[in-house]
């Protein structure tokens, strides 16, 4: 499917986005390995959180998805050992935390099992997690020298491990969490940089002791989940497009209400101000141990950053937008460290680099980030996003809001894995 998107006269609204993608597979999980029943409110209702329901059903989890999706989504769960063996392989399409997430569920049954997916998701690497989970008694397999999918995991008893993670990953880190749940003894974890920790806090929601201390993350085997209920925030990572739109030019405005404010994954928010956008949080609450709250992102004349280090892991979602509007930011935008963008969906350096030089942008691609050299002015044409990369597909279409005449995105289907109502939103604060 392709999208077409005019440029705005001017950007304004306010708006709602989704749940969280990251907190909504991790609720359906925790249900289906929880005693009793989950209730879910505000699931995230796309193509990666319903596979993940998928599989969970396919290993025996009763689940209960109301028409009405103001409804919450309901999960019975009868403990880990309540776990069936799946008929077929187990299908994760493009989600990369449904196939790591799952790993670590499935590393401590003791009957063997497939996780396979699509093209996109068959080129990601999965030895990240099969190295520390094979180092707890699993027995995982995978294609080639990364062992990416389809994987067959044969997994059992478990024992404990300390693990220092190469690369900050939650979702390695929460598979390693998952996996010694089952296991003899405390696992713990270590580090490099702090990484999104929905999951330490949602085990503990379900009842799980988690020891969190500087770098350290550990969990004790053998507890029991209970069910619980979750309330599940808007995702940063959706809002960022709006929060993007608005910065573009000095003027425009967008408040997105409800909005996961982790302050894990609120990198995009100190790079926002470090750009000089202005940027408002009101009305903040807590649920479930999330922190909420409406952003408002306004509009001012842009100044180019820096991004790298600690920040990466708190906004790696968010740098294929970033680097958008460091197209228009007065000076040299330089993001580094970022050699994790290559293994997302596709290798998201070299097609943001490429795709966005297609409307003018001056970038150049580096082995672990982009040098942007702004201020650009952007032409609209025929930009194409990879097959299955959600965020590279969204990123040309606020593109489109200030490049001239018409952009043509190929391939934007791809915006149903995680954000379904994206190109509504769009055309609701494009004015
Ligand atoms: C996620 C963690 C991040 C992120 C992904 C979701 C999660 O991946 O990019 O979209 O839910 O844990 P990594 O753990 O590989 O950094």
């Amino acid at each position: 499917m392709n999208l077409h998107v005019s440029p705005a006269a001017t950007v304004s609204g306010s708006i709602e986005v989704p749940g969280d993608k990251s907190i909504s597979h991790r609720a359906a999980i925790f249900g289906a390995l929880a005693q009793g029943t989950t209730r879910v409110s505000n699931f995230l209702r796309a193509g990666d959180t319903l596979g993940t329901l998928a599989i969970l059903r396919e290993l025996g989890a009763t689940i209960r998805l109301p028409d009405n999706p103001a409804e919450a989504l309901e999960i019975e769960g009868n403990g880990f050992d309540d776990l069936h063996t799946p008929q077929s392989t187990l299908d994760c399409g493009n989600s990369g935390t449904t196939t790591r997430l799952m790993m670590g569920v499935l590393a401590g049954q003791s009957f063997c099992s497939t996780l396979g997916g699509d093209a996109s998701l068959s080129r990601r690497p999965m030895d990240r997690v099969q190295i520390p989970l094979s180092q707890m008694g699993a027995d995982i397999r995978g294609e080639g020298e990364r062992c990416t999918p389809p994987i067959t995991i044969r997994g059992g008893d478990l024992h404990s491990i300390e693990y220092a993670m190469p690369v900050a990953s939650a979702q390695v880190k929460s598979a390693i969490l998952l996996a010694g749940l089952r296991a003899q003894g405390t696992t713990t974890i270590i580090e490099p940089a702090p990484s999104r920790d929905h999951t330490e806090r949602m085990l503990r929601g379900f009842g799980v002791e988690v020891q969190t201390q500087n770098d350290h993350v550990s969990v004790r085997g053998g507890q029991t989940l209970y069910a619980t209920d979750v309330s599940v925030p808007g995702d940063i990572s959706s809002a960022t497009f709006f929060f993007v739109a608005a910065a573009l030019r000095p003027g425009w405005e967008v408040t997105v209400r409800g909005v996961g404010v982790n302050p894990t994954r609120t990198g995009v928010l100190d790079v926002l101000r470090a750009m000089n956008a202005e940027v408002l949080l009101s009305n903040g609450r807590e649920s479930g141990g999330e922190a909420l709250a409406d952003v408002t992102i306004r509009g001012r004349t842009l100044q180019a950053t820096e991004i790298g280090g600690a920040l990466i892991p708190r906004l790696v979602d968010e740098l294929p937008v970033l680097a958008l509007l460091a197209t228009q930011a007065q000076g040299t935008t330089l993001i580094r460290d970022a050699g994790e963008m290559r293994v997302k969906e596709s290798d998201r350096i070299a097609v943001i680099t490429r795709e966005l030089s297609k409307l003018g942008a001056r970038i150049e691609e580096q082995p672990d980030g982009m040098i942007i050299y702004g201020p650009t002015k952007l032409t609209g044409t025929i930009v194409s996003s990879p097959k299955g990369d959600h965020r590279i597909a969204m990123t040309l279409a606020i593109a489109g809001l200030i490049a001239e005449g018409e952009t043509t995105i190929e391939n934007a289907d791809a915006v149903t894995s995680s954000f379904p109502n994206f190109a509504d939103l769009l055309e609701q604060i494009r004015k």
